[in-house]
């Protein structure tokens, strides 16, 4: 416990919480999420989930982490014995994410490369299909594809040799490097984006408030799950990084850094994608509410969607496609090095073994689970266990978490403490309230409706 390892500066725990934070999430799947749950009315459901359960939690994981100094596991462990497994439930969570996140960089890597000669050709939908991914034999499916592989393998030394060097030496510099030039990159094309011919086009469709959706219970189960996913809240990710935080630390504050820089991001995002369709729109000469009915987020936008707009840019294509493939990527490491820390610290934590064999162990493994992606037909497999986990695993932990700190452990109050001790920001009642009431009926309302679907 003497010995654990230490941020080697606040600006560096907060760039690697950050980091965690923005991620693919930010980029293809807010812009989505708020178009299809109400445009400019999503904003209300989203900043009442960021502000009455995001940063809340946020709080709660920083001093769960930051008062136990342990992984997430022995974090849990350090409250009773008894809720130990929520710890392990968290962290497996975190394993099954990261074995498929690092496929989504490796392609990041080859579109990357493919930017150069714009390799997609006319048409970029058939090209990730059949000769990228080849999905398209059904007879094939289980062999592995070499243009996947090799930059998967590439993913994983990156990942792997930064996780060896440690939090300071490693994710810290990783991140101070990332997410800094992330930002620059994606700025250059968000402005581009706003600037095109269309734009405003894409930018009203985005931004126009349907209000008759603020009273649906979907928008508001999305709000949550978007701000829960997108804040890596309930993965063991947060309290496995404030673990690592001196004993001097505003955690409080830093939660509201992050909370608001994530959010920021992903409003950019959403500018930079409306901005882009709004282009690719008015190039088609169709509306944007036309466009968008074939799905404006996820693999489709990043390696269909995207590749078809640079395309069509009006000059430096190629770079635009190296500066969206890139930021892809880097937003993309820097998450998927948190989510494998998560599991790295566990076994540290559980085993006393070194650093070096936690990563030999548990990335090690993670590395040989993603090679089921990599291979013909990976994709299908990939959608269904990032639905499950999305839905089941996210909304599930966060709800076992708020209900046994609050209900059965009793332990907002002494964690309320341990906070305000240290931060500049108080923490008080409404803290306890949000915590306590308002997420778990929140959280509870959404699990009783997605198990009613599923079983419809
Ligand atoms: N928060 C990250 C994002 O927005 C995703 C993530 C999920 C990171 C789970 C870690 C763990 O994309
Ligand atoms: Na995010």
């Amino acid at each position: 416990m003497e010995n654990r390892e230490q941020w080697g500066s606040r600006a560096g725990f907060i760039m690697a919480a950050i980091g965690s934070a923005i991620g693919l999430g930010n980029i293809w799947r807010f812009p989505a999420t708020a178009y299809e749950n109400g445009g400019g009315a999503f904003f209300v459901p989203y900043l009442f989930a960021l502000l009455t359960a995001g940063i809340p939690l946020l709080i709660l994981e920083f001093t769960i982490g930051h008062k136990h100094r342990g992984s997430a596991p022995l974090s849990w462990a350090r409250f009773s014995k008894k809720t130990e497994w929520i710890g392990w439930w968290q962290v497996a969570i975190a394993f099954v994410i990261s074995t498929y996140y690092a496929v989504i960089v490796a392609w990041a890597i080859s579109y990357t490369v493919f930017s150069f000669n714009l390799n997609w050709g006319k048409n970029p939908t058939n090209f990730l299909v059949s000769d990228y991914l080849k999905v398209a034999n059904p007879g094939e499916i289980g062999s592995l594809v070499p243009g996947v592989l090799i930059p998967l393998i590439v993913v994983w030394i990156v990942v792997l040799g930064i996780l060896f060097k440690g939090v300071k030496k490693g994710i810290e510099i990783a991140n101070k490097f990332f997410i800094p030039i992330l930002v620059i990159m994606f700025a250059i094309i968000v402005i581009r984006a706003v600037t095109l011919d269309g734009a405003a086009q894409g930018l009203t469709a985005f931004f126009e408030p349907h209000w008759d959706k603020i009273l649906d219970g979907k928008v508001w189960v999305a709000a949550y799950g978007q701000i829960f996913f997108s804040l890596s809240i309930a993965f063991a990710i947060m309290i496995t990084y404030s673990s690592y935080l001196p004993k001097k630390s505003d955690i409080t504050n830093n939660a509201f850094i992050t909370g608001f820089a994530n959010s920021g991001f992903e409003l950019l995002s959403g500018i930079g994608v409306f901005a882009v369709l709004g282009f690719m729109a008015v190039q088609q000469g169709i509306s944007v509410p036309e466009l968008a009915k074939e799905g404006v987020g996820g693999v489709g936008l990043a390696f269909m969607v995207f590749p078809k707009i640079i395309n069509e840019f009006p000059g430096f294509n190629q770079f635009f496609g190296i500066l969206f493939f890139l930021s892809l990527i880097f937003a993309g490491l820097s998450s998927l090095i948190s989510i494998c820390e998560t599991y790295i610290s566990a076994l540290q934590d559980k085993f006393k073994i070194s650093r070096n064999k936690a990563v030999w162990f548990g990335g090690g493994l993670s590395a040989i689970i993603s090679l089921l992606f990599a291979t013909k037909g990976g994709l299908n497999f990939l959608d269904v266990v990032d639905y499950f986990i999305n839905q089941f695993g996210v909304a599930l932990a966060g709800l076992v978490e708020v209900i046994v700190i609050s209900w059965i452990l009793r332990q907002l109050d002494p964690l309320k403490k341990h906070a305000n001790a240290i931060s500049d920001i108080r923490i008080g009642g409404w803290w306890k309230i949000c915590l306590g009431v308002i997420t778990p009926i929140v959280l509870g309302y959404m699990m009783f409706d997605l198990i009613r679907q599923n079983i419809k």
